[in-house]
Protein backbone atom coordinates (compact mmCIF):
# COMPACT_ATOMS: atom_id res chain seq x y z
CA UNK A 1 0.00 0.00 0.00
CA UNK A 2 1.04 3.22 -0.87
CA UNK A 3 0.80 6.38 1.52
CA UNK A 4 1.40 9.93 0.61
CA UNK A 5 1.35 12.66 3.13
CA UNK A 6 1.34 16.27 1.54
CA UNK A 7 2.68 19.12 3.50
CA UNK A 8 5.64 21.27 5.05
CA UNK A 9 8.12 18.24 5.35
CA UNK A 10 10.19 19.56 8.26
CA UNK A 11 13.10 16.95 9.22
CA UNK A 12 16.17 16.19 11.66
CA UNK A 13 18.55 14.81 8.78
CA UNK A 14 21.59 15.10 10.39
CA UNK A 15 22.96 16.68 14.30
CA UNK A 16 21.98 20.26 13.91
CA UNK A 17 20.35 20.90 10.83
CA UNK A 18 16.68 20.44 9.56
CA UNK A 19 15.53 19.39 6.14
CA UNK A 20 12.72 21.78 4.80
CA UNK A 21 10.35 20.59 1.89
CA UNK A 22 8.28 23.02 1.58
CA UNK A 23 4.42 21.80 -0.08
CA UNK A 24 6.61 18.49 -0.49
CA UNK A 25 5.34 15.17 -0.39
CA UNK A 26 6.75 12.03 2.09
CA UNK A 27 6.02 8.97 0.19
CA UNK A 28 5.89 5.33 2.43
CA UNK A 29 5.16 2.08 0.58
CA UNK A 30 4.26 -1.29 2.69
CA UNK A 31 4.91 1.19 5.90
CA UNK A 32 8.31 2.05 5.15
CA UNK A 33 9.63 5.17 3.85
CA UNK A 34 10.46 5.88 -0.02
CA UNK A 35 11.50 9.30 0.01
CA UNK A 36 10.01 13.04 0.38
CA UNK A 37 9.81 14.88 -2.91
CA UNK A 38 8.87 19.09 -3.96
CA UNK A 39 7.29 17.02 -6.89
CA UNK A 40 5.71 13.86 -6.99
CA UNK A 41 7.33 10.84 -8.83
CA UNK A 42 5.28 10.01 -12.02
CA UNK A 43 5.04 6.18 -10.36
CA UNK A 44 2.73 8.02 -7.36
CA UNK A 45 0.75 9.99 -9.54
CA UNK A 46 -1.90 7.64 -9.86
CA UNK A 47 -2.22 7.61 -5.65
CA UNK A 48 -4.62 9.36 -3.55
CA UNK A 49 -2.51 12.02 -1.77
CA UNK A 50 -3.77 12.86 2.08
CA UNK A 51 -3.13 16.57 1.55
CA UNK A 52 -2.42 18.79 4.95
CA UNK A 53 -2.52 22.01 3.38
CA UNK A 54 -0.13 24.15 5.47
CA UNK A 55 0.28 21.78 8.46
CA UNK A 56 3.98 20.92 9.37
CA UNK A 57 4.96 17.32 9.07
CA UNK A 58 7.29 16.05 11.63
CA UNK A 59 8.54 12.95 12.68
CA UNK A 60 7.08 11.69 15.76
CA UNK A 61 8.67 11.45 18.74
CA UNK A 62 10.86 8.82 20.93
CA UNK A 63 10.39 8.52 24.46
CA UNK A 64 13.31 6.19 25.74
CA UNK A 65 12.81 6.44 29.20
CA UNK A 66 9.43 6.76 30.55
CA UNK A 67 7.74 4.89 33.49
CA UNK A 68 4.25 3.78 33.34
CA UNK A 69 3.37 2.92 36.42
CA UNK A 70 4.27 6.83 37.56
CA UNK A 71 1.32 8.30 34.92
CA UNK A 72 -1.26 8.39 37.92
CA UNK A 73 1.28 10.84 39.60
CA UNK A 74 1.86 12.83 36.71
CA UNK A 75 2.85 16.75 37.85
CA UNK A 76 2.09 16.24 42.18
CA UNK A 77 4.42 15.71 44.70
CA UNK A 78 7.94 16.92 43.68
CA UNK A 79 8.81 18.33 46.38
CA UNK A 80 11.75 15.74 47.64
CA UNK A 81 15.08 14.62 46.46
CA UNK A 82 15.37 11.05 44.44
CA UNK A 83 15.64 8.50 47.26
CA UNK A 84 13.00 10.23 49.58
CA UNK A 85 10.61 10.75 46.57
CA UNK A 86 10.97 7.14 45.28
CA UNK A 87 9.57 6.18 48.97
CA UNK A 88 7.18 8.71 49.44
CA UNK A 89 5.47 9.20 46.05
CA UNK A 90 6.60 6.36 43.35
CA UNK A 91 7.25 3.42 45.55
CA UNK A 92 3.35 3.43 46.49
CA UNK A 93 1.52 4.66 43.41
CA UNK A 94 3.45 1.71 41.60
CA UNK A 95 2.29 -0.70 44.41
CA UNK A 96 -1.29 -0.37 42.68
CA UNK A 97 -0.22 -2.36 39.52
CA UNK A 98 -0.77 -5.50 42.03
CA UNK A 99 -4.39 -4.85 40.61
CA UNK A 100 -4.70 -5.90 36.85
CA UNK A 101 -8.07 -3.26 36.66
CA UNK A 102 -6.30 -0.73 38.06
CA UNK A 103 -3.42 -1.29 35.29
CA UNK A 104 -5.68 -1.69 32.67
CA UNK A 105 -7.70 1.57 32.95
CA UNK A 106 -4.55 3.80 33.51
CA UNK A 107 -2.41 2.02 30.72
CA UNK A 108 -4.76 2.99 28.00
CA UNK A 109 -4.90 6.54 28.73
CA UNK A 110 -1.34 6.40 28.48
CA UNK A 111 -1.43 4.62 25.61
CA UNK A 112 -3.67 7.09 24.41
CA UNK A 113 -2.07 9.97 25.58
CA UNK A 114 1.26 9.05 23.89
CA UNK A 115 0.17 9.54 20.88
CA UNK A 116 -2.02 12.32 21.48
CA UNK A 117 1.37 14.00 22.04
CA UNK A 118 3.20 12.77 19.08
CA UNK A 119 5.13 9.72 20.56
CA UNK A 120 5.04 6.91 18.80
CA UNK A 121 7.96 5.10 19.98
CA UNK A 122 8.47 4.05 23.76
CA UNK A 123 11.51 2.59 26.29
CA UNK A 124 8.97 2.41 29.24
CA UNK A 125 9.38 1.03 33.08
CA UNK A 126 6.45 -0.85 33.99
CA UNK A 127 6.18 -1.61 37.66
CA UNK A 128 7.44 -5.07 39.22
CA UNK A 129 3.97 -6.94 38.43
CA UNK A 130 4.13 -9.29 35.75
CA UNK A 131 0.36 -9.25 35.04
CA UNK A 132 -0.01 -5.58 34.86
CA UNK A 133 3.82 -5.37 32.27
CA UNK A 134 1.59 -7.81 30.04
CA UNK A 135 -1.67 -5.42 29.99
CA UNK A 136 0.71 -2.47 29.45
CA UNK A 137 2.32 -4.15 26.46
CA UNK A 138 -1.36 -4.72 25.44
CA UNK A 139 -2.16 -1.75 25.64
CA UNK A 140 0.45 0.06 24.08
CA UNK A 141 0.62 -2.78 21.05
CA UNK A 142 -3.34 -2.17 20.30
CA UNK A 143 -2.99 1.40 19.98
CA UNK A 144 -0.36 1.13 17.32
CA UNK A 145 2.69 2.51 19.64
CA UNK A 146 6.56 0.34 19.01
CA UNK A 147 8.98 -0.49 21.37
CA UNK A 148 10.34 -1.62 24.57
CA UNK A 149 8.60 -2.19 27.93
CA UNK A 150 10.09 -4.25 31.27
CA UNK A 151 8.95 -5.43 33.79
CA UNK A 152 10.79 -4.22 36.34
CA UNK A 153 12.90 -6.07 39.03
CA UNK A 154 13.95 -5.30 42.66
CA UNK A 155 14.46 -7.49 45.57
CA UNK A 156 15.74 -4.99 47.83
CA UNK A 157 14.52 -1.25 48.98
CA UNK A 158 11.13 -0.96 47.97
CA UNK A 159 9.53 -1.70 51.46
CA UNK A 160 6.51 -4.17 51.89
CA UNK A 161 4.38 -2.60 49.51
CA UNK A 162 6.63 -3.17 46.36
CA UNK A 163 9.33 -6.20 46.60
CA UNK A 164 10.06 -9.74 45.53
CA UNK A 165 12.62 -12.02 46.84
CA UNK A 166 15.10 -12.98 44.52
CA UNK A 167 13.62 -15.95 43.24
CA UNK A 168 9.74 -14.71 42.72
CA UNK A 169 11.76 -11.66 40.81
CA UNK A 170 14.00 -14.57 38.81
CA UNK A 171 10.68 -16.48 38.01
CA UNK A 172 8.38 -13.55 37.00
CA UNK A 173 10.85 -12.44 34.68
CA UNK A 174 11.59 -15.95 33.14
CA UNK A 175 7.31 -16.44 32.63
CA UNK A 176 6.83 -12.43 32.02
CA UNK A 177 9.38 -13.40 28.90
CA UNK A 178 7.69 -16.39 27.86
CA UNK A 179 3.88 -14.75 28.00
CA UNK A 180 4.90 -11.15 25.95
CA UNK A 181 5.76 -13.07 22.88
CA UNK A 182 2.63 -12.50 20.93
CA UNK A 183 3.18 -9.10 20.80
CA UNK A 184 4.60 -7.98 17.92
CA UNK A 185 5.81 -4.57 17.89
CA UNK A 186 6.22 -3.93 21.50
CA UNK A 187 9.15 -6.03 22.97
CA UNK A 188 10.99 -6.82 25.97
CA UNK A 189 13.42 -4.92 27.59
CA UNK A 190 15.22 -6.08 30.98
CA UNK A 191 14.74 -3.70 33.97
CA UNK A 192 17.06 -3.34 37.03
CA UNK A 193 15.28 -0.54 38.42
CA UNK A 194 18.58 0.73 39.51
CA UNK A 195 21.17 -0.72 41.18
CA UNK A 196 20.48 -0.09 44.91
CA UNK A 197 17.11 -2.07 44.09
CA UNK A 198 18.84 -5.61 42.90
CA UNK A 199 21.12 -7.63 44.87
CA UNK A 200 24.00 -8.88 42.85
CA UNK A 201 22.41 -12.11 43.01
CA UNK A 202 19.65 -10.62 40.50
CA UNK A 203 21.78 -8.43 38.55
CA UNK A 204 24.40 -11.55 38.03
CA UNK A 205 20.96 -13.51 36.51
CA UNK A 206 19.59 -10.42 34.28
CA UNK A 207 23.11 -10.11 32.72
CA UNK A 208 22.90 -13.61 32.00
CA UNK A 209 19.40 -13.43 30.51
CA UNK A 210 20.96 -10.71 28.66
CA UNK A 211 23.74 -12.24 26.82
CA UNK A 212 21.67 -15.24 25.88
CA UNK A 213 18.85 -13.86 24.60
CA UNK A 214 20.38 -11.14 23.73
CA UNK A 215 18.03 -9.04 25.32
CA UNK A 216 18.09 -4.78 25.70
CA UNK A 217 18.72 -3.72 29.03
CA UNK A 218 17.41 -0.18 30.40
CA UNK A 219 18.51 1.47 34.31
CA UNK A 220 19.55 4.49 35.58
CA UNK A 221 22.63 6.27 36.06
CA UNK A 222 23.94 8.86 38.37
CA UNK A 223 21.25 10.58 38.79
CA UNK A 224 21.52 11.81 42.47
CA UNK A 225 24.33 12.61 44.66
CA UNK A 226 23.30 10.78 47.76
CA UNK A 227 22.08 7.83 45.03
CA UNK A 228 25.28 7.43 43.69
CA UNK A 229 26.45 7.83 47.86
CA UNK A 230 24.37 4.64 48.46
CA UNK A 231 25.93 2.63 45.28
CA UNK A 232 29.26 3.38 46.79
CA UNK A 233 28.52 1.55 49.98
CA UNK A 234 26.88 -1.08 48.66
CA UNK A 235 29.64 -1.76 45.52
CA UNK A 236 33.26 -0.87 47.62
CA UNK A 237 34.87 -2.96 44.70
CA UNK A 238 33.36 -0.41 42.17
CA UNK A 239 34.81 2.53 41.44
CA UNK A 240 32.04 4.00 40.10
CA UNK A 241 28.41 3.55 39.27
CA UNK A 242 28.80 2.06 36.02
CA UNK A 243 31.21 -0.80 36.64
CA UNK A 244 28.20 -1.58 39.12
CA UNK A 245 25.94 -2.71 35.94
CA UNK A 246 29.32 -3.24 33.83
CA UNK A 247 30.38 -6.37 36.25
CA UNK A 248 27.18 -8.59 35.33
CA UNK A 249 27.29 -7.72 32.12
CA UNK A 250 24.65 -5.22 31.70
CA UNK A 251 26.96 -2.67 29.82
CA UNK A 252 26.47 -2.68 26.00
CA UNK A 253 25.43 -1.11 22.79
CA UNK A 254 21.67 -2.13 23.47
CA UNK A 255 22.01 -0.74 27.07
CA UNK A 256 20.01 2.62 27.82
CA UNK A 257 20.84 4.66 30.94
CA UNK A 258 18.91 7.45 32.01
CA UNK A 259 20.25 10.80 33.62
CA UNK A 260 24.08 10.21 33.86
CA UNK A 261 23.34 13.92 35.49
CA UNK A 262 27.00 13.62 37.54
CA UNK A 263 28.89 10.70 35.51
CA UNK A 264 32.10 12.54 35.08
CA UNK A 265 35.00 11.77 31.68
CA UNK A 266 35.98 8.53 33.51
CA UNK A 267 32.32 7.23 33.84
CA UNK A 268 31.36 9.11 30.11
CA UNK A 269 34.51 7.54 28.15
CA UNK A 270 32.90 3.92 29.21
CA UNK A 271 29.63 4.74 27.83
CA UNK A 272 30.95 5.71 24.35
CA UNK A 273 33.48 2.99 24.64
CA UNK A 274 30.49 0.09 25.00
CA UNK A 275 28.18 1.99 23.00
CA UNK A 276 25.66 3.00 25.75
CA UNK A 277 23.02 5.62 24.98
CA UNK A 278 22.81 8.10 27.44
CA UNK A 279 18.87 9.34 28.15
CA UNK A 280 18.57 12.89 29.50
CA UNK A 281 15.52 14.09 31.36
CA UNK A 282 15.60 17.57 31.80
CA UNK A 283 12.34 17.81 33.23
CA UNK A 284 12.72 15.35 35.38
CA UNK A 285 16.09 16.22 36.70
CA UNK A 286 15.37 19.74 37.15
CA UNK A 287 11.66 18.84 39.21
CA UNK A 288 13.18 16.27 41.74
CA UNK A 289 16.29 18.49 41.96
CA UNK A 290 18.79 15.86 41.00
CA UNK A 291 21.66 18.63 38.81
CA UNK A 292 21.93 19.99 35.14
CA UNK A 293 23.63 16.66 33.03
CA UNK A 294 26.29 17.81 30.75
CA UNK A 295 24.14 16.92 27.19
CA UNK A 296 26.18 18.94 25.12
CA UNK A 297 29.82 17.17 26.85
CA UNK A 298 27.98 14.23 26.23
CA UNK A 299 27.56 14.40 22.73
CA UNK A 300 30.95 16.34 22.16
CA UNK A 301 32.48 13.19 23.58
CA UNK A 302 31.05 10.67 21.45
CA UNK A 303 28.51 9.53 23.91
CA UNK A 304 25.16 8.06 22.19
CA UNK A 305 22.71 10.73 23.34
CA UNK A 306 19.02 10.69 23.72
CA UNK A 307 15.86 11.72 25.54
CA UNK A 308 13.35 10.86 27.67
CA UNK A 309 10.22 12.37 29.92
CA UNK A 310 10.85 9.92 32.95
CA UNK A 311 7.74 10.18 34.08
CA UNK A 312 6.91 11.25 36.73
CA UNK A 313 9.99 12.93 38.02
CA UNK A 314 9.06 15.05 35.10
CA UNK A 315 5.94 16.23 34.94
CA UNK A 316 4.61 15.99 31.35
CA UNK A 317 4.23 13.14 29.02
CA UNK A 318 4.96 15.39 25.99
CA UNK A 319 8.31 14.56 24.26
CA UNK A 320 7.55 18.07 22.74
CA UNK A 321 8.40 19.31 26.43
CA UNK A 322 11.30 17.18 26.55
CA UNK A 323 12.72 18.61 23.60
CA UNK A 324 12.29 22.35 24.57
CA UNK A 325 13.29 21.46 28.16
CA UNK A 326 16.55 19.75 27.14
CA UNK A 327 17.76 22.68 25.30
CA UNK A 328 16.80 25.32 28.61
CA UNK A 329 18.88 22.83 30.72
CA UNK A 330 21.79 23.24 28.24
CA UNK A 331 21.49 26.63 28.76
CA UNK A 332 21.50 26.45 32.16
CA UNK A 333 24.70 24.41 32.41
CA UNK A 334 26.48 26.61 30.08
CA UNK A 335 25.51 29.49 32.71
CA UNK A 336 26.68 27.42 35.38
CA UNK A 337 30.07 26.72 33.49
CA UNK A 338 30.73 29.84 32.76
CA UNK A 339 29.87 30.14 29.32
CA UNK A 340 32.33 27.54 28.32
CA UNK A 341 30.07 24.58 26.86
CA UNK A 342 27.77 25.54 23.62
CA UNK A 343 23.74 25.19 24.72
CA UNK A 344 21.73 22.79 22.25
CA UNK A 345 20.08 24.76 19.16
CA UNK A 346 16.86 23.76 18.51
CA UNK A 347 17.85 21.91 15.50
CA UNK A 348 19.73 19.64 17.25
CA UNK A 349 17.08 19.27 20.56
CA UNK A 350 14.83 18.14 17.34
CA UNK A 351 17.62 15.60 16.43
CA UNK A 352 17.66 14.17 19.79
CA UNK A 353 13.87 13.89 20.75
CA UNK A 354 13.66 12.09 17.15
CA UNK A 355 16.40 10.92 15.40
CA UNK A 356 18.51 9.96 18.15
CA UNK A 357 15.57 8.17 19.73
CA UNK A 358 15.15 6.40 16.62
CA UNK A 359 18.37 4.66 16.45
CA UNK A 360 17.56 2.85 19.19
CA UNK A 361 15.47 1.18 17.04
CA UNK A 362 17.70 0.89 13.65
CA UNK A 363 16.25 3.79 11.66
CA UNK A 364 18.87 6.53 9.93
CA UNK A 365 18.04 10.15 10.84
CA UNK A 366 15.16 11.91 9.53
CA UNK A 367 12.58 10.56 7.23
CA UNK A 368 15.24 8.55 5.51
CA UNK A 369 14.28 6.13 2.73
CA UNK A 370 13.84 2.78 4.22
CA UNK A 371 12.98 4.22 7.34
CA UNK A 372 9.52 2.87 8.94
CA UNK A 373 7.17 5.63 8.97
CA UNK A 374 6.85 7.41 12.32
CA UNK A 375 4.89 11.38 11.43
CA UNK A 376 2.52 13.29 12.38
CA UNK A 377 0.76 16.48 11.43
CA UNK A 378 0.84 19.76 13.04
CA UNK A 379 -1.77 22.34 12.47
CA UNK A 380 -0.55 25.63 14.03
CA UNK A 381 -2.95 27.85 12.24
CA UNK A 382 -5.28 29.20 15.58
CA UNK A 383 -1.58 30.61 16.61
CA UNK A 384 -0.96 34.43 15.89
CA UNK A 385 0.38 35.33 12.23
CA UNK A 386 0.57 38.99 11.50
CA UNK A 387 2.89 39.12 9.20
CA UNK A 388 4.20 35.65 7.16
CA UNK A 389 6.47 33.35 8.81
CA UNK A 390 8.89 31.16 7.14
CA UNK A 391 8.64 27.32 7.89
CA UNK A 392 11.55 27.39 10.04
CA UNK A 393 9.81 30.04 12.41
CA UNK A 394 6.73 28.04 12.49
CA UNK A 395 8.80 25.04 13.40
CA UNK A 396 10.59 26.54 16.34
CA UNK A 397 7.22 28.06 17.55
CA UNK A 398 5.67 24.37 18.13
CA UNK A 399 9.11 23.40 19.39
CA UNK A 400 8.48 25.80 22.54
CA UNK A 401 5.02 26.71 22.51
CA UNK A 402 2.22 23.79 23.18
CA UNK A 403 -1.28 24.09 21.61
CA UNK A 404 -4.15 21.83 22.67
CA UNK A 405 -5.39 19.55 19.35
CA UNK A 406 -2.64 21.31 17.09
CA UNK A 407 -1.54 17.18 16.23
CA UNK A 408 -4.20 16.18 14.22
CA UNK A 409 -2.43 13.05 12.93
CA UNK A 410 -0.18 10.67 13.72
CA UNK A 411 1.18 7.40 11.53
CA UNK A 412 3.28 4.68 13.36
CA UNK A 413 5.35 1.74 11.83
CA UNK A 414 3.35 3.02 8.41
CA UNK A 415 -0.30 2.79 9.86
CA UNK A 416 -2.26 6.19 10.99
CA UNK A 417 -2.58 5.65 14.44
CA UNK A 418 -4.38 8.79 15.74
CA UNK A 419 -6.39 11.12 14.29
CA UNK A 420 -8.03 14.59 16.25
CA UNK A 421 -11.13 14.05 14.03
N1 LIG B 1 15.81 5.65 40.12
C1 LIG B 1 15.26 4.49 40.46
N2 LIG B 1 13.94 4.48 40.23
C2 LIG B 1 13.65 5.68 39.72
C3 LIG B 1 12.43 6.28 39.27
O1 LIG B 1 11.34 5.70 39.30
N3 LIG B 1 12.54 7.55 38.79
C4 LIG B 1 13.72 8.22 38.73
N4 LIG B 1 13.76 9.46 38.25
N5 LIG B 1 14.87 7.69 39.15
C5 LIG B 1 14.82 6.43 39.64
FE1 LIG C 1 13.41 7.08 35.59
Amino acid sequence: MTTIIKGNIVSASAPGSLEITEHGYLVSEDGVIAGVYQELPPQYRAAEAEDWGDCLILQSLTDLHTHAPQYPMLSMGMDLPLLDWLNAYAFPTEARFADPGYAREVYRWLARDLLANGTTRVCIFSSLHRQATLILMEELEKAGIVGYAGKVNMDRGGGAGLQETTEESERETLRWLDECRQFRHVRPILTPRFTPSCTDELMAFLGGLARERSLPVQSHLSENLAEMDLVRRLHPDCRQYWETYAKFGLWNHQTLMAHCVHSDARERKAMRDAGVTAVHCASSNNSICSGIAPVRVLMNEGVRVALGTDVAGGSSISMFDAVADAIRASKDRRILDRWQTDFLTVAEGWYLGTSAGAAFFGDAPGFAAGNPLHALALDDSRLLQPHPLSVRERFERCVYLRQPGAIRAVWSAGRKVFSAD
